[in-house]
């Protein structure tokens, strides 16, 4: 299993994980909603325009110099000293090895480290079992169950 890092998503990074980018039916309650992914270029510039904003930093999952799938923390408050992980991998290719734990784990040391944070918050769709024991392998503790979600916490 070859190292995995994570850096600063840039537009160029963006467009080469989207370029091979598989949509998960595992994030989707509703399925009549689920659609395969196709790239598109204008749609992948507005999807990262959208992101850059203070409360959100997102990263690219990089293995062998590409990128293999995005971490956001997003909802960053700077008074709260929290955020919130989101997480998808680029496709199937790159689930089930490993990395998505070690990018979990990545992350939070992300969040604390260089963003000064002191609390990871993340949460996922009750069907959403894999996720949830990744989050947990990853050191998340479960805090509740509410609403069609499961909810878990990292502190500091
Ligand atoms: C969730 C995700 C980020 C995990 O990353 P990953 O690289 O696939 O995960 P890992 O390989 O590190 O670990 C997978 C673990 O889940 C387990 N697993 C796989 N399918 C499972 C299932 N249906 N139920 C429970 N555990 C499952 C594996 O056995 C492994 O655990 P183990 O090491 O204890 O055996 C990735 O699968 C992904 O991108 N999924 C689609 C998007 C998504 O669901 N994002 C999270 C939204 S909340």
């Amino acid at each position: 299993m070859g190292e995995i890092s994570l850096c600063i998503m840039t537009r160029e990074l963006c467009h080469e994980l989207f370029r091979n980018w598989e949509n998960d039916p595992a994030i989707y309650t509703d399925m009549a909603l689920f659609k395969a992914y196709q790239y598109d270029e204008d749609a992948v510039n507005r999807y990262f325009d959208t992101k850059q904003n203070p409360s959100r930093v997102l990263l690219a999952i990089m293995k062998d110099g590409a990128p293999i799938g995005e971490i956001q923390l997003k909802q960053i408050d700077r008074e709260r000293r929290e955020c919130t992980l989101s997480i998808h991998m680029q496709n199937n290719t790159f689930k089930g090895c490993g990395y998505g734990t070690c990018a979990e784990r990545l992350a939070v040391q992300y969040a604390f480290e260089t963003l000064d944070l002191s609390a990871v918050n993340a949460d996922t769709i009750i069907k959403n079992k894999r996720s949830q024991h990744v989050l947990e392998k990853a050191g998340f503790r479960f805090i509740k169950e509410e609403n069609g979600f499961k909810y878990y916490r990292y502190e500091r």
